[in-house]
């Protein structure tokens, strides 16, 4: 049996508007990243998600769809992204698109179709609901993006839901009419020749059928958001929700089950994992991958991270294959957490992991996060709750390609200004240098590639104590032994026996570190991988 693509795969997330700008426009498009398939085959990724590409009001910068079946003209035509099929598909890149079931747009056709009338054809197809008996909102639920999840409409005198801004009204998944329509958004998709979707807030599509409460969150803090007010019991995480995430997945294997053919689901699910389980599928499969988010979460130690790890592996369903993330385009850079020396620990653990590891454009170039003055703010998330450190925008921040002007993204002022560094921190500069982290990442992903122990190899957890985490990944006669050092004090190592005649493939350290009578000598912020005999 061949190991399909997707396990053994490295996932790259392009923010589209952030990736390379061609029409001076400050913004990034379909053509900017064709133009850049060259670096990522160079980065040794094999896969690019990219975030929604469809016409939109942009009011959350394209989660907010309008048309599922077309391109927004500030990312270019259909063309464009058929274009950029063929030539990622030439350099054997697959193609992830961004699939956003759960709500549209509140300009989408169907949504002013559904508020038109209460007896229009389609006003089942959102949620509407009366006012609660005394009046107001039907419900306590609570809109993600902070404020009642509920939008008053004066015209047919009914409130819609909105998990998130109210110009996202959620679609009703429980009506077969909406199944079917985005069932067939993603045979349009598959057509085309995209490899798979990511699938944006998989847990929240289907709600509790009669909209009770929420209960109230006993850990709730002032500066948590408003969300978190609420636990979203009702509102997200329905049992019904995996008949549908089975029903995705069917048409996806309808276009490819196996080998290099194969299309694969990701999802998007922040639940503790043993729910996270779940949407692996029981008697039906449904995600490939649910993406499993903890490493943005979890406290930088080594007992806690040691602790994470085991757990997940120990959890997984029979035949569940695993996968890592450490940034994405909500939450905080992995720079901007643990600094630049862990940075480069970070991606270490990321590629050496048992599982699918996916990468956030321009965490390879330790990109943290930028300050944005309030007057660029542009993230609703940030305009509905400010202060609170929610938005973000100082993570989609342009990639910076050399040190030109607007660092090679665009000929003119980019939608979201460059970190301040851009000139030095940039690919150009970057790639001349041995020692820099996106050097690190290339040398990263080419190992992986070289050792099938690290993609598909089994995994042992050596020692763990202070600042150190050593594993094991073994694959037939390949045996690495992957140490890391996450802190800044030099540490000697007891090797285990087997790896006392070991070889140094990678050292993230300029002098790396030694391997004598058996100990390792660890320096400070150091990782390194060693392979046996
Ligand atoms: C999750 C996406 O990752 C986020 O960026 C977006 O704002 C919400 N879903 C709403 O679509």
């Amino acid at each position: 049996m061949t190991t399909p693509w997707w396990q053994t795969c490295v996932i790259y997330q392009i923010y589209p508007r952030s990736f390379q700008d061609t029409n001076d426009d400050g913004i990034g498009d379909l053509r900017g990243i064709a133009r850049r398939l060259d670096y990522l085959v160079g980065l040794g990724v094999d896969a690019i998600w990219i975030s929604p590409i469809y016409p939109s009001p942009m009011v959350d910068f394209g989660y907010d769809i309008a048309d599922y079946c077309d391109v927004d003209p500030s990312f270019g035509v259909l063309a464009d992204f058929d274009n950029l099929l063929v030539q990622a598909h030439r350099r054997g890149l697959k193609v992830l698109l961004d699939l956003v079931p759960n709500h549209s747009s509140d300009q989408h056709p169907w949504f002013a179709e559904s508020r038109a009338s209460r007896e229009s054809q389609k006003r089942d197809w959102y949620i509407w609901r009366d006012p609660a008996p005394g009046g107001g909102p039907p419900n306590n639920w609570i809109s993600d993006f902070g404020g009642s999840a509920w939008q008053w409409d004066e015209a047919t005198g009914q409130y819609y839901y909105h998990a998130f801004l109210r110009e996202q009204p959620d679609l009703n998944w429980r009506h077969p009419a909406v199944q079917a329509a985005m069932y067939d958004v993603m045979r349009f998709w598959f057509d085309r020749g995209v490899d798979g979707f990511r699938i944006d807030v998989l847990w929240h599509m289907v709600k509790a059928a009669d909209f009770p409460d929420n209960p109230p969150n006993p850990a709730y803090r002032f500066g948590m958001g408003e969300m978190h007010r609420l636990l979203q019991r009702h509102s997200t995480d329905q049992p019904e929700v995996h008949r549908i995430a089975a029903e995705m997945r069917e048409i996806a294997d309808s276009y490819g089950a196996r080998g290099q053919g194969a299309r694969v689901l990701i999802g998007e699910i922040y639940l503790p994992v043993d729910r996270l389980m779940h949407y692996y599928g029981g008697e039906r499969p449904e995600m490939h991958l649910p993406f499993n988010f903890q490493l943005i979460d979890t406290p930088w130690q080594a007992r806690v991270l040691a602790a994470v790890i085991a757990n997940y592996e120990a959890v997984l369903p029979p035949g569940g294959w695993p996968n890592w993330v450490l940034g994405n385009h909500d939450r905080p850079r992995v720079a901007a957490r643990l600094g630049q020396a862990q940075a480069r620990i970070a991606a270490v653990l990321l590629l050496t992991l048992r599982g699918t590891p996916t990468l956030y454009y321009g965490d390879e170039l330790g990109l943290t996060d930028v300050v944005i003055e309030s007057s660029d703010v542009r993230d609703p998330r940030e305009l509905r709750e400010p202060g609170l450190a929610l938005g973000r925008d100082p993570v989609r921040t342009p990639m910076p390609w050399d040190d030109s002007e607007n660092a090679g993204f665009s000929a003119v002022r980019p939608w979201l200004p460059l970190h301040a560094d851009w000139s030095t921190r940039n690919v150009t500069r970057m790639a001349e240098d041995p020692q820099s982290i996106l050097a690190l990442y290339r040398r990263l992903t080419a190992l992986r590639r070289d050792r099938r122990a690290l993609s598909i190899g089994s995994f042992v957890l050596l020692n763990v104590q202070d600042d150190i985490l050593v594993y094991e990944r073994r694959h037939a006669a390949e045996r690495l032994v992957v140490a890391l050092n996450l802190g800044e004090r030099p540490h000697r190592l007891q090797l285990p026996e087997w790896v006392r005649d070991s070889r140094l493939l990678l050292s993230t350290a300029e002098d790396a570190a030694l391997v004598e009578d058996g100990v390792l000598l660890l320096g400070s912020n150091e990782a390194v991988v060693l392979e046996a005999g």
